[in-house]
């Protein structure tokens, strides 16, 4: 049985899932209105991701006889200043989410709650590739610069992303 205040840290992370989710979405809206639309599929599918970790966290805590108890969820950051500035937003936001999910470790930790730890180190996993493809994607964008054609062929292959089978595991 978690603890309750290994069930409370759960829970925030569960809303921080959720609002990762939204704010993709709003991402991928801005996409949209910018005429991206291989970026705003990406980030479509990002948004599902996100939404399937926090119904994995959730799925996690009922197993362990917690409780979930559904917050509201933020208004997601918008104000996006370009495509560059979608990217350098998105690996921010993937460090800040490591940090949680670092935190929630050490917790783990410190209660000597095994089960926990070992779901978390899925979480820790994914944060290294999520964080890493952000910084690829960043990287790409820098090579693109200020050329249409190559942001063309960018937004194409953005297009093709598929979730891959485990990816929402
Ligand atoms: Fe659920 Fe992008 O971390």
């Amino acid at each position: 049985m978690l603890s309750k205040k290994m069930e409370k840290a759960l829970n925030k992370q569960i809303n921080a899932e959720f609002y990762s989710s939204y704010f993709y979405l709003n991402m991928a809206l801005y996409c949209e209105s910018i005429d991206l639309s291989g970026f705003a599929h990406w980030l479509r599918l990002q948004t599902q991701e996100e939404h399937e970790h926090a119904m994995r966290l959730l799925d996690f805590v009922l197993s362990r006889d917690g409780m979930v108890e559904l917050e509201q969820i933020d208004k997601p950051k918008g104000g996006f200043k370009g495509i560059n500035d979608v990217f350098a937003q998105v690996l921010e936001h993937e460090k800040m989410v490591t940090g949680l999910i670092n935190d929630l470790y050490a917790l783990a930790v410190e209660e000597n709650d095994y089960p926990t730890q070992v779901e978390l180190q899925w979480f820790i996993k994914e944060q290294v590739e999520e964080e890493k493809t952000a910084k690829d994607i960043l990287q790409q964008l820098k090579w693109v610069g200020d050329k249409d054609t190559a942001l063309f062929m960018l937004d194409q292959k953005m297009g093709q992303r598929q979730l891959a089978s485990g990816e929402e595991e």
